[in-house]
């Protein structure tokens, strides 16, 4: 077997040994992936101590298997399983995160979903369309003249967070504002993060959730066609969401709906591009830019990696988890096993195989992915369609945070 010098493979054992920090690794994971799916799509990563499941169907049935858990503190007590007491210095990030969608179970998730989902259903999402095609129209309109751009910071930044914000309810002025928040909080999700990132994520969480408590308390004296307002009035069976619930939500739903769409526009504008195929073939009708938008959602997923608590002892593939395990399951790596997908590592619109698992599957599956596809539908024919020259100036370079998989910049030119 031949392997780059950074990845080691024990198909015995399925141990396999590989930093997550090193750039020859997350700068093109793809490579690495199409190793594991050959001879160890199953395996132990010794330096994150936990197994990794790569394979389609383990992925996508272990996210809806209900014997696993995104929580399982509503089974089990920190001593049971070993965990320490919640950090004084996260106080404000765990209360923040209290009531997120990510980290409840049934019953409570299944009760605080229907309420958020009827609020956030799919007409009010399609009535943004001819705003988010304004709103790209417009940014581009800022640097067509230019001849070139950096694409992330002038373009894909800016669309996710607007419509969000702006379908919760907040000004179009909070954006920046919004994205520091945002950014200091997932640094709660970074492999190796610091006791400093822990400080910036708590303070965000902090000044987050104050901004959003004062909204609320807005909102209920002034009701508006917003979804704050229509998650403040949404009710199931005589119940309604509670202030922290509500709190909890909003946060969620403004990080949860913009880091990834963000790292989406990149990498597909990127995919797209290095492909060389024609942009007015793959966005010629609606039909084949849904192709297009779901092949690089496929080939070049915005997160790779997310966990499950073994909620009980369970065997997987002759694997024993005890009650209280951790494993993980890379999504990315799933959109590219061979065994459901021919030639998986080449961009192919018009494959018709398998759906992709980016937005996850069962109870957690993304909320936010209608609006997610709806962005990426309009926005990527409208900038194909202005700057048909546009091309690549400079060497792309991906984010150091391995679970997700984003550009630094991307550097345009036309
Ligand atoms: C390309 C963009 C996006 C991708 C790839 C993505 C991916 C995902 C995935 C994989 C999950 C499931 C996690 C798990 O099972 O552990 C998820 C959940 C979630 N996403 Fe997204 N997402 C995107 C955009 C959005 C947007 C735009 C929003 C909000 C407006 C959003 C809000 C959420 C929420 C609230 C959940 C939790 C749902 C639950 O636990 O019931 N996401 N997302």
């Amino acid at each position: 077997m031949i392997l780059p010098d950074f990845l080691q493979i024990d198909p015995e054992t399925r141990h396999v040994s590989l930093d997550g920090r090193d750039p020859a690794f997350y700068g093109d994971p793809n490579r690495v992936y199409a190793l594991l799916h050959e001879h160890c799509p199953i395996f132990y990563w010794e330096e994150q101590r936990q197994w990794f499941f790569a394979g389609y169907d383990h992925v996508n049935g272990l996210l809806r298997d209900r014997r696993f858990g995104r929580q399982i503190l509503h089974i089990a007590s920190r001593e049971e399983l070993g965990l320490p007491d919640p950090a004084p210095h996260l106080e404000n990030f765990d209360l923040a995160e209290r009531y997120s969608l990510l980290e409840l179970e049934p019953p409570e998730h299944s009760r605080l979903r229907t309420l958020v989902n009827r609020a956030f259903v799919s007409r009010h999402i399609e009535r943004l369309r001819p705003e988010i095609a304004a709103l790209a129209e417009k940014l581009i309109d800022g640097f067509e003249k230019d001849g070139q751009t950096e694409l992330l910071s002038s373009f894909a930044d800016i669309i996710p967070v607007t419509m969000i914000a702006r379908m919760i309810g907040i000004p179009d002025e909070m954006g920046p504002q919004l994205l520091a928040w945002s950014h200091a909080y997932v640094g709660m999700y970074m492999f190796k993060r610091t006791e400093a990132d822990e400080f910036a994520a708590d303070r965000a969480a902090k000044e987050f959730a104050d901004y959003v408590k004062g909204l609320i308390a807005e909102r209920r004296r002034n009701p508006r066609e917003d979804l704050l307002t229509h998650m403040i009035h949404t009710e199931h069976k005589g119940q309604h969401l509670t202030d922290d619930e509500l709190v909890s939500t909003t946060i969620v739903l403004l990080n949860a709906g913009h880091e990834a769409t963000v790292h989406q526009i990149g990498n597909s504008v990127r995919m797209i591009l290095e492909s060389g195929l024609p942009a007015t073939e793959l966005f010629r009708d609606e039909a084949a830019t849904e192709r297009t938008v779901e092949e690089t959602l496929r080939i070049c997923a915005p997160v790779h990696i997310f966990q499950r608590w073994a909620l009980e002892d369970v065997e997987i593939d002759g694997l024993q988890f005890r009650r209280g395990d951790k494993v993980s399951l890379i999504l990315a790596a799933a959109n590219l096993d061979p065994k459901k997908f021919t030639d998986p590592l080449t961009f192919k619109p018009e494959r018709q195989e398998a759906p992709n698992l980016s937005f996850g599957a069962g109870i957690h599956f993304c909320i936010g992915a209608p609006l997610a596809r709806l962005e990426l539908n309009t926005v990527l024919p409208i900038l194909f369609r202005r700057l048909p020259e546009m091309r690549i100036a400079d060497k792309p370079v991906v984010k150091d945070v391995y679970h997700f998989h984003g550009l630094e910049r991307l550097d345009l030119a036309w």
